[in-house]
């Protein structure tokens, strides 16, 4: 373990496009040993305390945080908004410093970037970026083991993303790239991807071979592998205007059987919440070609191999 960990080089996990093949590749294959020896690493984080902060809601990453914390024997902290918005009650430099004190590494879900930059510039322990406006690199991470489960070589899979470009398309499109995995990315018009983020990513494609099909055409998607989707409006985007007009407008681009059929996709992904019978039907999420359950037990598996990188 800590052979990989001075191989990997990583001092935080923050965004996608920090990480290089190898080190994914590594990460990814650490999760999977560690979801099939559990027992080998239940001491890796013995004595260690983890800080986790939140500023919006979860089920999932608070639960696989906690739970993946507690199955390597490390202990975990939930901090919830009680101590008030970060960077408003306190600095963000001095929450990190703070937690810093007490803990070995902080975890953190916000609504800014700039957040998740400043915890890691100030704490002198590592920060993972559990989610924030442009990034979600946990769950990207988790889909790549589920995918490898899946297929083996994920570099051979043909993987669409269909709805809006938001934290969860950044972070996968930008592995993807750096993978080497064919990716398609469909967007609404005026629900694209952050410019920077394409631009990045087709540089990682260029040097890894990965094709990048970034289109607004719901028709040219071609021949795919795995269909993912995911809300068509991310955690503080809520407002009930505009619902209604997101609603209409992202309608084409709803994850059902007839666009897995179209598509030839015999894997449809979704990291949840799932908004049924907006972006993905019902019928396609407890169909047999989901593995969205699949993801989200990876989640936890994926992130301790990022703990247990960072920390033992
Ligand atoms: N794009 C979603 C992901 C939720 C896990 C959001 O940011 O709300």
């Amino acid at each position: 373990m800590l052979q990989q960990s001075k191989t990997l080089q990583l001092s935080h996990f923050l965004a996608d496009d920090e990480l290089n093949k190898s080190q994914l590749l590594a990460l990814i294959e650490l999760a999977i040993k560690i979801k099939n020896n559990p027992s080998d690493y239940n001491q890796a984080l013995a004595g260690k305390s983890v800080a986790m902060i939140f500023e919006k809601p979860s089920l999932r990453t608070h639960v696989s945080f906690d739970m993946g914390i507690n199955k390597l024997g490390g202990h975990a902290l939930y901090l919830g908004q009680q101590n008030g918005k970060l960077g408003e009650r306190e600095r963000v430099s001095d929450y990190a410093k703070n937690l810093s004190c007490f803990a070995d590494a902080i975890v953190a879900r916000v609504f800014s970037h700039d957040s998740i930059q400043g915890l890691a510039e100030h704490a002198s322990v590592p920060v993972i970026n559990a989610l924030c406006d442009v990034y979600h690199p946990c769950q990207a991470l988790a889909d790549f083991v589920t995918l490898t489960e899946k297929f083996g070589d994920v570099t051979q899979v043909k993987l669409a993303y269909v709805g809006d470009g938001n934290n969860v398309s950044h972070s996968l499109m930008i592995m993807a790239a750096t993978l080497g995995v064919d990716f398609t990315l469909v967007t609404p018009i005026g629900y694209e991807a952050k410019s920077t983020i394409i631009k990045k990513a087709k540089i990682l494609a260029n040097k890894s071979g990965a094709k990048l099909n970034i289109t607004s055409d719901i028709n040219s998607i071609g021949a795919q592998d795995v269909i993912y989707t995911d809300t068509w409006i991310s955690m503080g985007d809520e407002d009930a205007n505009k619902k209604s007009k997101v609603i209409a407008h992202f309608l084409p681009y709803q994850v059902n059987h007839s666009l897995m059929s179209n598509t030839q996709a015999s894997i449809v992904m979704h990291c949840q919440p799932a908004h049924l019978e907006e972006e993905i039907t019902t019928e396609l999420f407890d169909s047999e070609m989901s593995v969205v359950f699949q993801q989200a037990e990876n989640r936890m598996w994926a992130q301790n191999a990022v703990l247990v990188t960072l920390l033992a």
